[in-house]
C-alpha cells in the first residue's frame, strides 16, 4: 500500500461502506436472537451474488427485486419464512443507519474542497431513502446509481460511469468501499482506491490493488488533506 495522491473527488460504496446494512436485522424486533447473524450473513451474500450471477446472465433486475429475493432465500435457509418479517425488513433496509463517522467525514471531504458521490448498486430510490435517513444529502455532491447502465458492479461499465459524469480522470478519483470484491474492482479499473476494511478481512486473490487500507473512515480526511 501506498499514498493517495492527486485526488480531486471521493466516490463512496454505499452499504456496508457509508450504510450498515446489518441495521435492518438489528432494528427488526422479535427475529430469535440465535438467527440474527446468520439471516443478516446470508442476505448480504445472497444480494451479492445475485448481482454478480445477473450480470453475468445479462439479466438485469434492480437492487430492490434482487435484495427482496435475497432476502426470501435467507428466511427460508434460516427456517423463518413464516413469521412475517419480509415486509419489515425490506422496509427497514430502505433506512438503514450510516455509521458514526460518516456526516461529519463528509463535511469535512467537502470543506477540503473535494468533489463528493456515491455509486451503488443500489436503486435510486433505495440511496435517497437513506441518505435521507442519515441527514447527509447536503455533503453529497452527486449520487449515482447503476440503474442507469443495467449492470452491477464490478463491472468496469460501472465504474466508467463515475469517471463520465464528474468528468474526472479515474487516476484522481478516490473510490471508497468496504467490499474487497469492489475495492479490488475499482483498483483494476484504475481509480485509487481506500479499501474501508471493517472486518478486517484478509486481502482478495484478484485483480488490483487498493491504495491504502482502513478500518473505518474516520482517517480518510486527514489522507487527503496534504493532497
Ligand atoms: C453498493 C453495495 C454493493 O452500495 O454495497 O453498491
Amino acid at each position: 500500500m501506498t499514498r493517495l495522491t492527486g485526488i480531486k473527488a471521493c466516490v463512496f460504496d454505499a452499504y456496508g461502506t457509508l450504510f450498515d446494512f446489518g441495521s435492518a436485522v438489528a432494528r427488526c424486533a422479535d427475529i430469535p436472537d440465535t438467527k440474527r447473524a446468520a439471516l443478516t450473513v446470508l442476505w448480504r451474500d445472497k444480494q451479492i451474488q445475485y448481482t454478480l450471477l445477473r450480470s453475468m446472465q445479462d439479466r438485469y433486475a434492480d437492487f430492490e427485486q434482487v435484495t427482496g429475493e435475497a432476502l426470501d432465500f435467507a428466511l427460508d435457509s434460516t427456517g423463518l419464512t413464516d413469521g412475517g418479517y419480509r415486509q419489515t425488513l425490506l422496509d427497514l433496509y430502505r433506512t438503514v443507519s450510516a455509521y458514526p463517522e460518516v456526516p461529519q467525514m463528509l463535511a469535512t471531504l467537502r470543506s477540503q474542497g473535494l468533489v463528493t458521490a456515491i455509486l451503488s448498486n443500489g436503486t435510486p430510490s433505495m440511496l435517497d431513502a437513506a441518505i435521507r435517513h442519515a441527514h447527509i444529502g447536503p455533503s453529497l455532491d452527486h449520487v449515482f446509481s447503476v440503474e442507469s447502465i443495467g449492470i452491477f458492479k464490478p463491472s468496469a461499465r460501472v465504474y466508467q460511469f463515475a469517471v463520465d459524469q464528474l468528468g474526472i480522470a479515474r487516476e484522481a478519483i478516490c473510490f471508497v468501499s468496504s467490499n474487497g470484491w469492489d475495492a479490488y474492482g475499482a483498483a483494476a479499473f484504475g481509480f485509487q482506491v481506500a479499501w474501508c476494511n471493517r472486518a478486517g478481512q484478509p486481502a482478495e486473490r484478484l485483480p488490483g490493488q487498493p491504495t491504502v487500507m482502513l478500518k473505518s473512515l474516520e482517517v480518510l480526511p486527514g489522507l487527503l488533506a496534504d493532497r
